[in-house]
């Protein structure tokens, strides 16, 4: 069905659209929104461009697609937007946040549904993200391993990603983006999912585990599990799933975290690059 309202422009022939024609700092009436959210089940991540939005706006518009995540493991939200994730790296850092290809909060209960970034200062280059469909990664898959894969579970938890020391050791002590110590115990909590997932909404199934929270499959030891995941790991990463996003100040990327994976590119070292990040939350995997 073609989209009467607005653009579509795939910039990848696995994943990614930028949509054209929106305006995100005004309102966006229903048959609009329509064709937003068509396309963002159709083509998994989302792009804009040259917007000019306030917190409240980009608030509102995540809020479009639902209930938005306060995240309870990084630091610091904004103040007075607490739904509101600075996402930034300083000219001296060496970290950069999301650097691995993942889905986010996988070791929630309810993982949420999207995030949606916004950007406020970029590198003069670098720092692109990248993004992979998991349909197409779980769909490629032979029917053999789809059907030893389909009563599968797999153990996710934040431990060594979210743990302060493991990064400290890694990158220094300089970090703009900070999880909470406090929370550090909740982080290693372990949340099982499915390994293949079907989406609520398209009704595809996807390749629910990743390379950052996927910790072993669920009943098997970690060195059972490593083979299979590894092997699913590596798959999944294939650049034929794959599209990269270069980000301009105003760029507002909203991804679907249910059917795709991302990887924050950490490639400029000596620039700033901040961005906002709003969230959306999700349902339980089935
Ligand atoms: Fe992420």
């Amino acid at each position: 069905m073609a989209h009467a309202r607005i653009g579509v422009h795939p910039i990848a022939g696995a994943i990614g659209a930028e949509i054209t024609g929106i305006d995100l700092s005004r309102p966006m009436d229903d048959e609009t929104f329509a064709e937003v959210r068509r396309a963002f089940n159709q083509h998994l991540v989302i792009f804009f461009r040259d917007q000019v939005i306030t917190p409240e706006q980009h608030k509102a518009f995540g809020r479009r697609f639902g209930d938005l995540d306060v995240d309870r493991f990084v630091l610091p939200g904004m103040p007075e937007h607490p739904e509101i994730i600075v996402v930034k790296k300083t000219e001296g850092e060496r970290y950069a946040f999301g650097n691995v290809w993942h889905a986010d909060v996988t070791f929630y209960e309810k993982p949420v549904l999207g995030s949606m970034l916004y950007a406020l200062e970029v590198p003069p280059h670098g720092g692109d993200t990248l993004f992979a469909n998991m349909y197409l990664a779980y769909e490629t898959l032979s029917e053999g391993l789809k059907r030893s894969l389909a009563d599968l579970r797999a153990v996710h938890s934040a431990i060594g990603a979210y743990d302060s020391s493991a990064i400290k050791d890694r990158f220094g002590p300089e970090r703009s983006i900070q999880i909470r110590r406090d929370r550090e115990d909740e982080a290693r909590r372990e949340m099982s999912h499915p390994v293949v997932r079907t989406h609520p909404e398209t009704g595809r199934k996807s390749l629910f585990v990743d390379r950052a929270y996927t910790k072993r499959l669920d009943g098997m030891t970690a060195e059972e599990s490593r083979p299979l995941l590894e092997y699913l790991w590596t798959h999944q990463e294939k650049p034929e799933f794959t599209c990269r996003f270069r980000w301009q100040k105003g760029s507002l990327a909203f991804w679907d975290n249910r059917c795709a994976h991302h990887y924050a590119n950490n490639d400029y070292h000596g620039f700033v690059r901040l961005m906002h990040r709003v969230t959306v939350c999700g349902d339980t995997p089935r």
